[in-house]
Parts: C-alpha cells; sequence; structure tokens
C-alpha cells in the first residue's frame, strides 16, 4: 500500500506559566506527585511567557512491521522518554482516556494505538526558575485532550489538570487561568489533589507580573531533585508545612478576593524568603539565588519603605529569575527604578512597557 493511505492528525496548544506566592515545595508521593504542602499561584497572559506544543498521530494501515514509538523535541533537540517516567505516564493516562472513547465509538480512528510525535518550544529560558515545567506539561496535556478530542467526550479539565499534575506538580495550575490554588489533599490515590480556582484573571486585572530575567543559564539542581533533598533533610520543611503554609493560604486568598496589595505582597515575599531559607536548610544546601537576585531584593525593599507602602512584591522560584507582582498603576514606577539600577536592562528590552491585559508578564533583563 501506498504512502498516501497514511492520515496525519495533528493538534496544536499553548499553556501560560504560573508563578506562585505560595510555593509547592516537597513530595509526599513522588510518582503521582501528591504535594507535602497546598500552594497558591497566579497564571500569567500567553502573550509573554509560554509554552508551544505540536503533537502528531499518523495512523497507517502498514506501520505494523516495525515498532514506532512516541517521540519528544523539546526547542528542537530530542528529549528521551524514559520507559516509567512522568512524560510516559501522562501519555499512557491520555491514550488510556482515548482508548475508552474509541472502545465505545468504533467509527473513530484508533488514535490510541499509534506512536505520537511532540514538538515544543519555550519562548522564555528552559529550566531556569520560570515554571517551564509548568507551562511545558500543561501545554502537552492540552495539545493531547485537543488531538484525542477529550473534552466533547466529557473530559473535564479539572481531570486534564490532575494529569498534568502527574508530568509536573506545578502544572496542574497552569490548567486554569487567574488566581489558582493546589490543594494537597488526604487522599492517597490523589483524587483530591486538585488544582482550583480562587478568583478569575478578571476579578483583579490591575495586577501584573514582571520577569526580571536575571540568568537565562538551566539550573544547577532540577526542582524535582531539589525538593526531594528538602523532604529527606530539612527540620524546617516541617515547620513550614505544619505551622506557616496553613494560614498563609487563607491568608492570601482572603487578601486576593478583597484585592488587598499591601497584604498580598507582605504574604507573597515571606513566602518566597521562606522557601529560599528551606533551601538553605537542606543539605547539602540549596542555592538558587545569586548576587542580582538578593540585589533586587534590595531594591523592592527599600522602594517599598520609602514610599510607606507596598509598590512591588518580589517572589522567585527555583533559580536566580524575580518575578515583581505590581499594581497597574505602579508599572512604571517600578520599571524605572529597575532601570535606573540595572540600566543594561534598557538595551534588550527597548519597550519595557509593553504590559498586556492583566495578569501579564513584562520581560527585563537585569
Ligand atoms: P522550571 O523552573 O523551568 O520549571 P524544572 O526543573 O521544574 O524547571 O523543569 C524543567 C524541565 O521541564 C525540563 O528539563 C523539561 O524536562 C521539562 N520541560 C520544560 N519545558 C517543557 C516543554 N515545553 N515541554 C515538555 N517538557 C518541558
Ligand atoms: C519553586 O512543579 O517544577 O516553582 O513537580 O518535580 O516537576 P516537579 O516540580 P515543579 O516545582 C515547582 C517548584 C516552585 C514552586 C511552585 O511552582 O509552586
Ligand atoms: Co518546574
Amino acid at each position: 500500500m501506498s504512502a498516501s493511505q497514511d492520515t496525519v492528525y495533528q493538534a496544536t496548544c499553548t499553556a501560560p506559566v504560573n508563578i506562585a506566592v505560595v510555593k509547592y515545595w516537597g513530595k509526599r508521593d513522588t510518582s503521582l506527585i501528591l504535594p507535602t504542602n497546598s500552594s497558591l499561584s497566579v497564571t500569567l497572559s500567553q502573550d509573554h511567557l509560554r509554552s508551544l506544543t505540536t503533537a502528531r498521530c499518523i495512523t497507517s494501515s502498514t506501520s505494523t512491521s516495525t515498532s514506532p514509538r512516541d517521540r519528544l523535541w523539546l526547542n528542537g533537540d530530542e528529549e528521551d522518554i524514559n520507559e516509567g517516567g512522568r512524560t510516559a505516564r501522562c501519555l499512557a493516562e491520555m491514550r488510556s482516556l482515548r482508548q475508552k472513547i474509541e472502545a465505545d465509538n468504533s467509527s473513530l480512528p484508533k488514535l490510541s494505538s499509534h506512536p505520537l510525535h511532540i514538538a515544543s518550544e519555550n519562548n522564555f529560558p528552559t529550566a531556569a526558575g520560570l515554571a517551564s515545567s509548568a507551562s511545558g506539561l500543561s501545554a502537552l496535556i492540552a495539545t493531547l485532550a485537543r488531538l484525542y478530542d477529550l473534552e466533547a467526550h466529557g473530559v473535564s479539565q479539572s481531570d486534564l489538570s490532575r494529569i498534568a499534575r502527574q508530568g509536573s506538580g506545578s502544572a496542574c495550575r497552569s490548567m486554569f487561568g487567574g488566581y489558582v490554588a493546589w490543594e494537597q489533599g488526604e487522599r492517597a490515590d490523589g483524587a483530591d489533589s486538585v488544582a482550583v480556582e480562587v478568583a478569575p484573571a478578571s476579578h483583579w486585572p490591575d495586577l501584573h507580573a514582571l520577569i526580571l530575567v536575571v540568568s537565562d543559564k538551566k539550573k544547577g539542581t532540577p526542582s524535582t531533585a531539589g525538593m526531594q533533598r528538602t523532604v529527606a533533610t530539612s527540620a524546617l520543611l516541617q515547620h513550614r508545612i505544619k505551622h506557616v503554609v496553613p494560614e498563609r493560604m487563607d491568608r492570601i486568598s482572603r487578601a486576593i478576593r478583597e484585592r488587598d496589595f499591601d497584604q498580598f505582597a507582605l504574604e507573597t515575599m515571606a513566602d518566597s524568603n521562606q522557601f529560599h531559607a528551606v533551601c538553605l536548610d537542606t543539605v547539602p544546601p540549596i542555592f538558587y539565588l545569586n548576587d542580582v537576585s538578593r540585589a533586587v531584593i534590595q531594591l523592592v525593599t527599600e522602594l517599598n519603605r520609602a514610599s510607606g507602602r507596598a509598590v512591588a512584591a518580589y517572589t522567585y522560584d527555583a533559580g536566580p529569575n524575580a518575578v515583581l507582582y505590581v499594581q497597574e498603576k505602579d508599572v512604571k514606577l517600578v520599571l524605572d527604578v529597575v532601570l535606573q539600577y540595572f540600566p543594561q536592562s534598557a538595551a534588550s528590552f527597548p519597550d519595557p512597557f509593553a504590559t498586556g491585559v492583566a495578569p501579564t508578564g513584562s520581560k527585563e533583563r537585569v
């Protein structure tokens, strides 16, 4: 038979990053990815930081002789899909949903029995502490859901978020827009460890996220390995889990509901500081912040002190790059101050005021 009888099915999706204001750091189940504490994040606009993923499935009546396998390219380079690994698990979960639908609808093409070719690209530094695993795994699941037409057959966003969680914990939050909590849950099967919307983006539209790219290098300690080491060695993590995060989740959820920026900023910066303190309490210690990150912390602290109110809230994921949450009325002031103290940033991004609809991102290199 000729190759012309092959049918190509293809889907493309983008997914945004989310930047946590209460950080997830620690797993109680490394296989299902169940966290040791709840977390809360803001999903940024896809106009700025996003993963773009295309998945392709070729059904061929002649393709039975070889043993084709799933393949994945990230930013142009092929990545291994390790057997039993997290990506493989996500693909298996998605296939199994498609298989059930095919079993009930014999007229549908049998996509589940053919290999997938997936290509993804991030338009921002990968593995540098800007949540590429969140947007990346979320884009992967969204793309496969579209390819397999899952939502038309009753698979919910929440079901997809649960699968994305098994690819990278933070990815479960990127399946929703706006302000999103990931409830840690209690069950061993993870059924109640789910992302839920605290408020839509439209609830607090004048909140902006400014991304200060300190370094685009791949981090030395990937998040997965770093948090495992913390769970195994840090007493401070146990204190954080039991005595800090539960109350902070309540307070920051209330601050979001009431659009109380002062309280939001206070909790955000305190949580970032404690997360990095927990990294330092890990044996051997993990250093994600560098001198420039710390200079940005000092700058924001001084700006807030001199202003007599919270003008900006800094937060750092597992990397040196800063995210500043700022209200719309203060975006120009904060960017002016950043450019004054880090003048080289203006050269890389000549239009630093290009912010879109909030919550949104604007990139500065410092
Ligand atoms: P980050 O701080 O960027 O989230 P992590 O250490 O958590 O860093 O995860 C980085 C890893 O996430 C990458 O090495 C890669 O395996 C995966 N990843 C990143 N982007 C994508 C993508 N677009 N598609 C699939 N996997 C991705
Ligand atoms: C510091 O979700 O990247 O960004 O579940 O092992 O893939 P895995 O880790 P990941 O960890 C994110 C850690 C963080 C905080 C956060 O996003 O909540
Ligand atoms: Co990550």
